[in-house]
């Protein structure tokens, strides 16, 4: 299932593949994994605030709804463990990451330079 995965996510992030060991690892540090052959996502919840690691599509999948029902999945979980506030960071450059997040209800809370490569992380918020 992790080999998928990985294959996956390969597909949906060219540049910086995760390899299966990858998610192996974020599944030892407490990560929850949610995964089909169209999409993953992964968070981390730390008491009342939860961290999106990442989220992606099959690029044949994109468009259909996907992303925001495992974002939609995901809050209905960490809303019943008790967590308040959920945090991510995005490339300054995804567009259609920031405009997914800013229809799941996220707002910018701050910006760091050139985080990725020379491109600035922007960081964004959801209190539920
Ligand atoms: C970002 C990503 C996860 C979106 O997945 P998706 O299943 O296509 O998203 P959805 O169909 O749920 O789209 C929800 C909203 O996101 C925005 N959106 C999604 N794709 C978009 C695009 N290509 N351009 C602009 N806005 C887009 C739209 O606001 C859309 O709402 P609408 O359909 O009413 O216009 C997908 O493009 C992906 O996997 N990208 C590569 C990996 C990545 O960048 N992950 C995010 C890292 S932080």
């Amino acid at each position: 299932m992790l080999e998928q995965l990985a294959e996956l996510h390969k597909l949906c992030f060219p540049h910086r593949p995760w390899g299966a060991d990858d998610f192996a690892d974020l599944k030892k540090l407490g990560c929850e994994i949610v995964a089909s052959e169209n999409g993953f996502i992964v968070w981390r919840t730390i008491c009342d605030e939860a961290e999106i690691i990442t989220i992606g599509v099959h690029p044949a999948a994109r468009g259909d709804g996907i992303a925001t029902a495992m974002l939609g999945l995901m809050e209905h979980e960490i809303k019943k463990a008790g967590v308040k506030k959920i945090f991510l960071e995005v490339s300054a450059e995804n567009a259609p990451a920031i405009a997914l997040y800013k229809k799941c209800g996220f707002i910018q809370n701050g910006r760091r330079p050139k985080y990725y490569d020379g491109i600035d992380a922007v960081l964004m918020k959801k209190e539920i």
